[in-house]
């Protein structure tokens, strides 16, 4: 008893609980659902006509904290300069990207609530729908007075990007014969002369793009100081967050005895493998198809101007000679060592292409982005065929494996980084005193299950009043997913102390068949859940469930849903619970557990113990918990604990004693299975012959 109430004062202290909405944030949630409803149509609601034409912006320029947004947008609007509606938006292309940003600092900079709704009404009916998507979504993120505020995920907002075009085609069709209806998504296909097609339920998955889309509006790369909150830790986190993309997506590809992802192969400009999204975008141009072997040529187009293949490759040279010296230039005569744990964030911030400062950034170019362009634009580099932009060039760019060979490039570079540093000691990493006796894993099985969506976004129509509303057409996907299971760790304490308890699952052995060393595994770790608890004298048992991760966030509420829930509490009828430090980002929880084998697939589980007070970062304003996670930070303020990300796995381990005989440290192994449904052979093979 004693223990519980101790330790819910630990957790209680640091933790902001939900809370239930009052009248004003449920009107704030409502306006901010009808802003994102329909972005195609600029009046769908009657209030957005009033507002539209009668506010006027630049009358009212004492209500923005920062005029130049605003001002921008006005004018850029009045003189046919914003991007067209029905163009497709892409954050990679300079123009597009620079007037996302007024537009953005357009909202950002409103001074209430209401000066941002209108502003939102405004930039509805005059941008680009793409942009303005994007630039009301991260503004809703980073605002204060939105805070908690809930947004509809992504893949219900532009579903074409995430789901083919057959499902889309069918639900038009299927929409004027009856209401209401399901459309069934078969997402993935198999080609025996194309192994990748085995990962489409993995890298088609709509969470993960979701949540990788969503880390990019969390952590944007274009975030200046000026706008009054540093995203802390920026590009460590940008190095880890990818950092577990990858080892995720190879654990993913160990479940099928396909081998670890390769870098691209800039010096060959060779890209081996194609890939065909089967997406069209609303206006119905087509996400381009590359096919095998295609050349990597420079770019040299409308959108882009001139990127060179060799310049990415020079960008890429001096950082990784930067690496090897341990310090970056910061300007004339300047520089910045990387030789300490701080080094990964200057290091992630340049790679990401977030630099703090204009010679670095001249030197260090935009490896990232260019990357992207270079890579993305592959099939049609000089603009002749008037191609749309690519999934690498999209908010859904983790569906193109290609991804995940550049990423594979970068992660190499982080890791070399990483093993110049002096690996931990065992006095460094030791508990004097705290040993784990066992650690014990219920069931560990995974399984597809079906998932719903809301497509009503796709379909232009005019709205009939609330009463008329009815009942919207869904789209069902088929996932991975996996059983709750629960972990028991039995610790034997000589002292009472707060504890973070990390969690690791890494492969055992490669797809050939062979182990891997110590070091390999501590690398292609994937964080399971770090959290805090109270460890008394004596013996523990500490009971943790899969669900309560901190890396993972659960599934986001369907549209439909959360309009329904919202209006109901206003009504008065049911609470609205809202979480004030609510993250959009975290990793999908249903894909916490790669798919493993029907017969199983055997992993090694890590678990380690160290001492919370010593990494406590005293002016962190609350503790882990879901969402506020080591890959997605926090979004107010400082992140909570003070080591590495990824600590202490992160640095190499050139002696593989010092973690086997250290007793809070504690390994073993584990297997996860496969369970094959019936239905599911069925809808593979009935989709084969298709
Ligand atoms: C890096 O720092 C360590 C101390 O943490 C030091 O021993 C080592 O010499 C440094 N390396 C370089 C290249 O300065």
């Amino acid at each position: 008893m004693i223990k519980f109430v101790l330790l819910a004062f630990l957790v209680g202290a640091a933790v902001a609980r939900p809370e239930t909405a009052n009248k004003e944030f449920l009107e704030r949630q409502k306006a901010v659902l009808q802003l994102l409803e329909k972005v195609q149509i600029p009046f769908y609601y009657k209030e957005f006509e009033e507002i539209a034409q009668t506010y006027q912006p630049l009358q009212h320029l004492q209500n923005y904290k920062y005029t130049e947004g605003i001002k921008y947008l006005v004018k850029a609007h009045e003189q046919h300069e914003l991007m067209p509606k029905s163009k497709i938006f892409s954050l990679y292309y300079p123009e597009d990207r620079k007037q996302a940003i007024y537009l953005f600092e357009a909202l950002y900079y409103a001074k209430d609530f209401e000066t941002f709704y209108k502003t939102a009404v405004y930039a509805r009916y005059v941008a680009n729908e793409q942009m303005y998507v994007y630039a009301l979504t991260t503004a809703v993120m980073h605002r204060e007075d939105t805070r908690g505020i809930k947004l509809p995920a992504q893949y219900e907002i532009f579903p074409e990007h995430f789901i083919n075009s057959r499902a889309i085609y069918q639900a038009y069709k299927q929409k004027g014969m009856k209401e209401g209806s399901t459309v069934e998504v078969k997402n993935t296909w198999f080609s025996k002369k194309n192994w990748e097609t085995l990962l489409q339920y993995y890298t088609n998955d709509l969470s993960l793009t979701t949540h990788y889309h969503n880390f990019g509006k969390s952590f944007p790369v274009w975030w200046q100081y000026v706008y009054g909150k540093q995203l802390d830790r920026q590009g460590e986190l940008y190095f880890y967050a990818q950092h577990q993309l990858l080892n995720r997506y190879n654990m993913e590809r160990l479940s099928h005895n396909m081998p670890t992802v390769r870098e691209v192969q800039w010096d060959k400009r060779y890209v081996k493998y194609g890939f065909n999204p089967q997406t069209i975008y609303r206006n119905g141009e087509e996400f381009p198809v590359r096919y095998d072997d295609m050349e990597i040529k420079d770019v040299h187009d409308k959108k882009y101007g001139k990127i060179l293949v060799r310049d990415v490759q020079d960008y890429e040279r001096r950082i990784r000679s930067a690496i090897d010296k341990q310090f970056v230039l910061k300007g004339e005569y300047q520089v910045q060592s990387l030789n300490n744990t701080e080094g990964v964030n200057v290091l992630g911030q340049i790679i990401y292409g977030a630099h703090e400062n204009q010679e670095a950034h001249h030197y260090y170019g935009k490896l990232n982005t260019y990357s992207h362009a270079l890579l993305g634009r592959i099939v049609d580099p000089e603009g002749k065929y008037n191609m749309a932009p690519s999934v690498l060039e999209q908010d859904v760019a983790v569906r193109d494996p290609l991804y995940y060979n550049l990423k594979k490039q970068y992660d190499q570079m982080f890791q070399k980084h990483k093993y110049l540093l002096r690996p931990y000691t065992k006095e460094e990493i030791e508990m004097n005193g705290v040993t784990i006796e066992d650690v014990q894993v219920s069931e560990l099985k995974t399984y597809m299950e079906p998932y719903e969506i809301t497509l009503s976004n796709i379909f232009d129509e005019t709205y009939k009043g609330e009463q008329e509303q009815e009942q919207p057409m869904k789209a069902k996907v088929e996932r991975l997913t996996h059983k709750p299971f629960q972990y028991q760790i039995q610790v034997n304490s000589q002292q009472e102390f707060n504890a973070v308890v990390r969690i690791f699952l890494a492969p055992k052995k490669n797809a050939f068949g062979q182990k891997y060393s110590a070091q390999e595994q501590a690398w292609k770790a994937m964080e399971l859940d770090t959290f805090i608890t109270k460890i008394q004298t004596g013996k523990n048992t500490l009971l943790r469930k899969s669900a309560e991760s901190t890396v993972t966030i659960n599934d986001y509420t369907n549209m439909f849903d959360l309009k329904n829930k919202v209006k109901d509490a206003l009504q008065g009828q049911g609470e609205f619970m809202f979480d004030k430090d609510y993250r959009h980002c975290g990793f999908p929880a249903h894909l916490l557990l790669p798919r493993g084998k029907v017969e199983g697939q055997e992993y090694a589980l890590f678990v380690y113990i160290s001492n919370y007070d010593q990494e406590k970062v005293s002016d962190a304003q609350f503790s882990l918990k879901q969402g506020v996670s080591s890959i997605c930070g926090t979004m107010k303020g400082k992140y909570p604990l003070s080591k590495p990300l990824g600590y202490p796995l992160d640095r190499a381990i050139p002696e593989e004693h010092v973690f086997k005989t250290t007793k809070n440290f504690f390994y073993k192994n584990v297997v996860i299975y496969h369970h094959q449904q019936q239905h599911h052979e069925e809808f593979n093979t009935k989709f084969i012959h298709h």
